[in-house]
């Protein structure tokens, strides 16, 4: 028989790069514990705001009008102390003085690297929250952000084509996603690109200029190619050199879209998604649940121990994929 230990205050924080949608799974960690008669305690700027002790209690207007804002209200960062023996035994030690008995954690694999070796360290329970816009973690078919970002990413593409087409130009577009191409991908298809750049595919740029080069044949008076950060070719700037030197039909121009990537209202799945999860994050550390990833698997809410997230890769492009974008494109 399990003995569920029972948690009375929850801590909830956000950690890594943000994403849209974090706000809207605070939200339902924060009313999902209230509802079950729990107390909630929010932690400041992820494992660095543990480690000073930088919490407030939340109650149920402390995340009114939230669920339509990108970023996080709890604040994020890349906490590097946290991985120091020393770090983690004064997070530790804050924790057990707000009376902090259980943890949700929102973010992306470095989060719940440190959520894993924190919670077998001090036999403190956790269930993560897969929060990035990368849409890169085992367990998982979406992770909070992501179509946003995919969205974001889209409505770039669309202005950025108003202007190549009115100019005759090539555009070479780099997205996020440094092991990812999922937004590249989608994004891709979905904005008409000519061709996509992906991480978990090396493209030889000779191929790529042949495809541009099919294109200009067809009358195809403008393209756009779209390159993931993560590609084999060291990013957009280096691609548009490489075609540049052996291809000149187009004048060519770079656009990185950067940090805009990571901002903005969630998108109405995100903000969904983030509400099952932060719900269903809460009842699995009620029922003693722990060193688990709350995720989402064809529609249905679901977990994966954190031990299997993190030290999986999951290959999200399907071939199917792969193939419409090419033939589209032409
Ligand atoms: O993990 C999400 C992500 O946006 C990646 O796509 C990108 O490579 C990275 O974060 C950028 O991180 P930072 O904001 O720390 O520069």
């Amino acid at each position: 028989m399990q003995i569920v230990k029972e948690i009375n205050r929850i801590g909830v924080f956000t950690s890594g790069g943000d994403s849209p949608g974090m706000n809207a799974a605070i939200r339902a960690v924060v009313r999902t514990a209230l509802y079950k008669n729990k107390q909630v305690t929010g932690i400041y700027h992820g494992y660095q705001g543990m480690m000073d002790g930088d919490f407030i209690p939340m109650e149920s207007r402390s995340v009114s009008n939230i669920i339509q804002l990108g970023g996080t209200i709890l604040k994020t960062a890349r906490c590097l102390p946290f991985r120091t023996v020393e770090g983690r035994a004064q997070a530790y030690k804050n924790l057990v003085e707000a009376g902090i008995d259980g943890l949700v954690a929102i973010g992306g694999d470095g989060t719940f690297t440190g959520a894993e070796i924190f919670s077998r360290e001090y036999d403190i329970p956790v269930v993560c929250i897969p929060g990035t816009i990368d849409n890169d973690l085992y367990g998982t078919d979406y992770t909070l952000g992501y179509d946003t970002a995919t969205n974001t990413v889209i409505e770039a593409i669309d202005k950025i084509r108003d202007t190549a087409a009115s100019h005759d130009r090539l555009f070479f577009i780099e997205v996020m996603g440094r092991d990812s191409g999922c937004i590249a991908l989608n994004a891709g298809i979905a904005g008409g690109a000519e061709a996509i750049l992906l991480p978990e595919k090396a493209t030889a740029i000779d191929d790529l200029i042949q495809h541009l080069s099919k294109g200009a044949r067809q009358q195809k008076s403008s393209s756009i190619v779209i390159v993931a950060e993560g590609d084999h070719n060291g990013g957009a700037y280096n691609v548009a050199k490489r075609v540049k030197e052996k291809f000149s039909h187009y004048d060519a121009k770079v656009s990185i879209l950067g940090h805009l990537q990571r901002g903005g209202s969630p998108s109405s799945f995100d903000r969904v998604l983030a509400s099952r999860m932060g719900y269903a994050a809460v009842n699995q550390l009620i029922a003693g649940n722990t060193r688990i990833m709350i995720g989402m698997r064809g529609n249905e809410i679901c977990t994966t121990p954190l031990e299997e997230a993190i030290n999986n890769k999951e290959y999200k492009l399907s071939e199917d994929m792969l193939e419409i974008a090419e033939v589209l494109s032409l």
